[in-house]
Order: C-alpha cells, then structure tokens, then sequence
C-alpha cells in the first residue's frame, strides 16, 4: 500500500500542508526543528491513532487550535480509500473513511499499516516494559483489527477491579462476591490478549532472527524473543524456539484464574490488580542473556531496527507492503547497518524517510525529495509541487 496523498490542518507546527506522495522512496529534507518529523507523525497516525513521540493526543495539536486534521488517499492494489482523522484531545476523535463517518474510531484501525523507525525505538530495548507491550499491541491491532477492542475492554476491566481492589481493602471482605464477578472478566479478556501476544512473538521470533542477522552482519550472535508473564503459562521469559506449541486460550485462562487466587491476598494488601497481560513484557534476547542490561548501545540500537525489519517482513509475508518511514535514522547507522535498511527500504512499496541532511541518506534512496522549511513542504523532482494552502 502508498499514500498518493497526504493533507494536515493544524497538526503540530503545520498549519496546512498538501502533498502529493508516490510510490518508492521519498526523502524529507530540512532544518533541524522545520516539522519533518512532525509529518509522518501524521502518517503514524493514521496507522496507529497515537504518535510515537507523546502518549496523548494534545501535543499533536498545534498552539492555540483546537483541533488537528489529517487525511489521507490510500492506494491499496488498484482500490483508493479517502481516511479522514478529526483529532480532538479530551474528547472523542471523528474519523471517516471514504466520507463516511465510523462508528468508533478505532473501527480505523489495520487499514493504514505503517512500520515506523525513529530514534525513540532504543527504548524497545533499554526502556520500561510499557514501551514493549505497546509495541506488541500495536502490531496487534495491525493484524487483528478485533484485539483492539478486546484490549480495550480489558483496559477497562482492569479499572474497575483495581478500583474496587482499593474500596476492599479498606471494607477488607465486603467488596468480594464482587470481585469473583470482575475476576471473571479479566481472565476471559486476558487469556485473548495472552494467547494473541504468544502467537505474535513466536510468529516474529523468525523474523528477528533474521533482520538481526541482517542487520549486525556474519558472526554476530542471535537474536530472540521471549515472553515473561505474570501468569505462569504464558512464559517465563525464555527465548522461543522456532515453531514453539503454544498454549490455548482456555488453557490460559485457567492459569490466569489460578493465579489470581493465589494472590488475591497481596492484591487486597496493594489495593491493585497484579496478574495479566498488563504486567507482562516482551523479552528480547542476544546470544544467551537478554538484551536489557547487557546489550551495548550499538547492539541495542541493531535490535531494535531488527524488531522494526521484522515487523515489516511479517506483514509483508501476510501479503501487502506496509509503509516504511525512516525518522531520522539513516545517519547514526555505521555502513553495514545502512546498506542493510537502505536494501529493505529500497524494496518497500512505500518508503518515506526524514533527514535534516540528504547526504546522510543512501543516493539510491534520494529520487523524490520534499524539501521542508518555513511552513512549507514542497515536492521536488518527479514531482508534483503542491505547497502551504492547496487542495487535495
Ligand atoms: N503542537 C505544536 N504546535 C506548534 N508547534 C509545534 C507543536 N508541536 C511541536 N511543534 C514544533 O515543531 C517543531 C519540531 O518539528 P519536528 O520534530 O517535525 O522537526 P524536524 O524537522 O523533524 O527536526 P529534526 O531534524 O531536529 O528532527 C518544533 O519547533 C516544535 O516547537
Ligand atoms: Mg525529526
């Protein structure tokens, strides 16, 4: 899939912009601080309804609007699809496609389908689980549009018991018949988040392997995935192995309500839900130990471009390119990196890549520039120049 055409009103620093996108790679030439980044943030967002700088929407708009817009054309084979995103932090966003309005938002997500790289990523391997499974559930979402609702009802789930975790704790006892009704809940949402994760890492840990390999070059030890949960069943954290059985959902949510008995104490004690998917963490693994605490910065730096690779190989085995961005990442590769990503790059159907310097991008990569400055995005080469104030 491509986007042939890209529109944002009042998205961050962007007033109003009009591109006009192809096919191949793309650079985004500028400025430090010109609003490159700030532009496949949007396209991020069509993906993902999120940005992969800020975990709210309000920074996304920009000083003194209220409202961000962004849409799209997409090209899908030979079907174009018109996607419209009204962002409105603090109340619900309107996103139509086609011009007509979803029901949910998130009804949006799986029909835009980006990988994004960005310097931010060395925390998919330094940084908080929270970084990871958000990784994971977003690439769940991707594959499976429904887990995003499952997700979400988990979320939801999982507040309503904490909340009531905290009232018990103060009633000790009274609030558990309650309880027994939300614990029912939680495990019948989790075990299809858990089950849903597991298949997820066993179906990347092939792929990791090999954009690792890729990416660090012969010799290099290898890379791996594990999954560490809270509940027993679901992994300890070890690296899986190709093809690794995994466990039914059933199977899953039996552990699941086992271990939530076996806790129910502590969990009283702390006033907040100990077991499921929401504490788990995705384990990445390098030769023998794992990645965090022990990786160096260039060998956590090549991990999480593999995650990137991988992903991207894994939705294209599926059977459509998703789109590639590359924020700013080609100049703090050494060679051998570069040449690995500028190869996969120069295959995507879509590649849409930022850098403040043109140089720093492989040559074979730099055919259709849009040169960012002053408010403005302008198309150069094949291109159709369209500036500040056009319309699509
Ligand atoms: N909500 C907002 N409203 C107005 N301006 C904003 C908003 N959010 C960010 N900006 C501005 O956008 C600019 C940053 O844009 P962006 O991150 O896209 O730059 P960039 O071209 O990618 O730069 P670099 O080359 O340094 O990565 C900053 O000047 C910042 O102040
Ligand atoms: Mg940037």
């Amino acid at each position: 899939m491509y986007l042939r055409h890209l529109q944002v009103g009042d998205f961050r620093s962007w007033e109003r912009v009009d591109l006009a996108l192809g096919p191949g790679p793309t650079v985004f030439v500028g400025r430090n601080g010109e609003g490159k980044t700030n532009l496949v943030e949007a396209v991020g967002y069509l993906a993902t309804m999120g940005s992969h700088r800020v975990s709210g929407d309000a920074p996304l708009v920009r000083h003194g609007s209220g409202q961000a817009v962004v849409r799209a054309a997409l090209r899908r084979g030979d079907r174009e699809l018109l996607v419209e995103i009204e962002i409105n932090p603090g109340k619900a966003n309107r996103v139509r496609v086609n011009r007509a309005a979803l029901p949910r938002p998130r009804e949006l997500l799986g029909l835009v389908r980006t990988v994004l790289f960005a310097p931010e990523d060395l925390s998919l391997v330094r940084g908080d689980p929270t970084e990871r499974r958000r990784f994971l559930d977003e690439l769940l979402a991707t594959r499976t549009p429904r887990l995003a609702g499952v997700r979400s009802d988990y979320e939801r789930v999982l507040k309503q018991r904490n909340a009531l975790l905290k009232t018990a704790r103060l009633a000790r006892g009274k609030a558990v018949e309650t309880l027994d009704v939300w614990d029912g809940h939680l495990t019948d949402l989790g075990a299809q988040v858990l089950a849903a994760r597991l298949r997820l890492v066993a179906d990347l840990v092939p792929h990791v392997a090999d954009s690792y390999a890729g990416v660090a070059g012969e010799g290099a030890v290898a890379a791996g995935l594990g999954y560490s949960s809270t509940v027993p069943l679901a992994g300890d954290g070890a690296a899986l192995p190709v093809g690794a059985a995994l466990p039914s959902v059933e199977d899953l949510a039996e552990a699941m309500r086992a271990r939530i008995a076996e806790r129910r104490g502590d969990e009283l004690d702390r006033g907040m839900t100990l077991v499921g998917p929401h504490r788990d963490d995705l384990v990445i693994h390098l030769g023998p130990a794992p990645a965090k605490g022990f990786a160096s910065h260039g060998e956590s730096w090549s991990l999480a471009l593999a995650l990137k690779l991988a992903t991207f190989a894994l939705l294209r085995s599926e059977g459509e390119d998703p789109i590639l961005v590359l924020d700013d990442v080609f100049a703090t590769l050494d060679a051998e990196r570069r040449a690995a990503l500028a190869a996969v790059a120069r295959s995507a159907e879509q590649t849409l890549i930022t850098a403040a310097v043109v140089d720093d991008v492989p040559v074979e990569l730099q055919g259709t520039r849009v040169e960012v400055g002053r408010g403005m995005a302008l198309v150069v080469k094949d291109a159709v120049p369209v500036g500040e104030g056009g319309d699509p």
